[in-house]
């Protein structure tokens, strides 16, 4: 261990003592024992010298989006992969990740009316939370894979020594995913006239492709429809363009404080690695180094909520994340499993509720459903996915709050590594296609299926 100091930079100190590094007097659970601490030193180093990947005007433009959210007025749309891979961050792999996305937002707000947030698991989703920290096959004992951003998969030693230049691999992979999807984004290829060419091959013969293509169909005709009252389509920038954020979990803290950079506009500190940052169940104690070094940055925040969240210290969380209850600040990602939920849930809502406390309620139906098939391999059955969403709507709808959000793992690929869902995939199907490092993905068409039962259950 050694002292830091901000990488020769003075630093200010700011109301309650915060510092971009005072987590590091705290215990920090999922710490990495990084072998070489110089190494570490110098890659800090290195990072802190980089350019930003978000501006603070971006994050603060997601946080009123959000506020929006939080009073009924939106839905937010949290997706992408459950960890990224330095094996793959090709522009193909990027363009079908969106183009899924994009599907998914069209959807739901062509079938709802309600507008949609989006933001990305992505460009920076690197790190992977351990249930256990050693991982012991055929006797062998060594770190568990924790991620492309700490070591590799592979299960030899030199894979698995945590590598601090892989953060700098990291940064740099986040750089141009970030720099295609800015592009993609705003260069056209999210414009509304080629909602057509979202819709991949391997998902127009299927029931949803279906479903999808006549809503594509239905825009056309309407904008064709405009176009002949005189309205010239050309100049609303709004029919071309999304505005496309980028969140990952703060997980590999000398990672995000690096990123740590004040606001000149409004002196605000913020993690200029994402627009959106969170705080996974495992690191989320309120003594503990995560939360205090979020609670310092200007960002919009996530906090995952799961089974063992309890009412009192679910409120300590938010009023410690948000003191100045800034609606748009905090999103609560609720993550209980389709058998808890309905114990877990309404309570936590209540006491948010009656504390006064302004937040957004995400569900991420999958981080519950996880279980291991016949054959070892991870999975989670898309039906049990969907009893989750729907077990969240049905209780905000009895509670009068607003079920704010989905937060998805997918891709854009023609994957089979969850059950269920329109193509039916049972558990020989998983040998087929499946690629993910850890946890099981929605494929394009079990995404875009969840995307039209969500927009059901909006519309009620
Ligand atoms: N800009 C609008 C929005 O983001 C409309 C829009 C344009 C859109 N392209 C899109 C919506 C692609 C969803 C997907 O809502
Ligand atoms: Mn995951």
């Amino acid at each position: 261990m050694f002292v830091v100091t901000f990488y020769d930079r003075e630093m200010t100190t700011t109301a309650n003592d915060w510092a971009p590094d005072s987590w590091r007097a705290l215990p920090a659970d999922q710490g990495v024992l990084w072998p070489d601490s110089e190494a570490l030193y110098a890659v800090e180093r290195e990072l802190a010298k980089q350019p930003p990947l978000v501006f603070a005007g971006e994050a603060r433009r997601l946080t009123e989006h959000l506020a929006d959210v939080s009073q009924g007025r939106a839905f937010l749309l949290q997706a992408g992969d459950c960890a990224e891979s330095f094996h793959d961050g090709s522009a193909d792999a990027i363009r079908d990740k969106l183009k899924v996305i994009l599907q998914m937002a069209v959807a739901l707000t062509y079938a709802s009316g309600v507008p949609v947030v989006k933001v990305g698991r992505i460009a920076g989703q690197f790190a992977k939370p351990r249930t256990q920290s050693f991982e012991t096959q055929d006797g062998v004992t060594l770190e568990a894979f924790r991620g492309h951003i700490v070591n590799d998969e592979a299960f030899t030693p030199e894979s698995r020594r945590p590598d601090p230049t892989r953060m700098l691999q990291a940064y740099h992979q986040s750089v141009s995913t970030l720099n295609l999807l800015r592009a993609f984004t705003k260069g056209g290829f999210a414009d509304l006239s080629r909602v057509h060419a979202w819709n991949q091959q391997f998902v127009l013969e299927t029931i949803e492709g279906k479903r999808f293509s006549a809503i594509a169909d239905d825009i056309e005709r309407a904008m064709r429809f405009m176009r002949a009252c005189g309205i010239d389509l050309g100049r609303e920038s709004s029919l071309h363009e999304v505005d496309f954020y980028t969140s990952h979990e703060a997980l590999i803290l000398p990672y995000e404080q690096a990123f740590v950079r004040q606001d000149s506009l409004s002196g605000d500190w913020f993690d200029t690695s994402a627009h959106l940052l969170w705080i996974g169940d495992r690191t989320r104690q309120l003594d503990g180094a995560h939360v205090e070094f979020l609670r310092g940055v200007a960002n919009p925040l996530g906090l995952k909520v799961g089974p063992t969240s309890t009412p009192r210290e679910l409120v300590a969380l938010a009023e410690r994340l948000n003191p100045d209850n800034v609606p748009g600040r905090l999103t609560l990602i609720s993550r209980m499993g389709r058998d808890k939920i309905l114990d877990v849930l309404p309570e936590l809502i209540t006491n948010v509720k009656e504390s006064g406390l302004n937040v957004v309620w995400a569900c991420d139906p999958m981080h519950g459903n996880t279980f291991s098939a016949a054959s070892g391999k991870k999975t989670r059955r898309f039906e049990d996915v969907l009893r989750e969403v729907e077990q969240f709507f049905s209780i905000h709808h009895q509670l009068g709050t607003w079920a704010g959000g989905l937060h998805i793992e997918l891709t854009g690929d023609d994957v089979t590594e969850c059950l269920g869902g329109g193509q039916g995939l049972d558990e020989d199907d998983l040998e087929i296609n499946y690629t993910s490092m850890c946890d099981p993905r929605l494929n394009a068409s079990q995404s875009l299926d969840l995307a039209f039962r969500v927009a059901e259950f909006l519309q009620n």
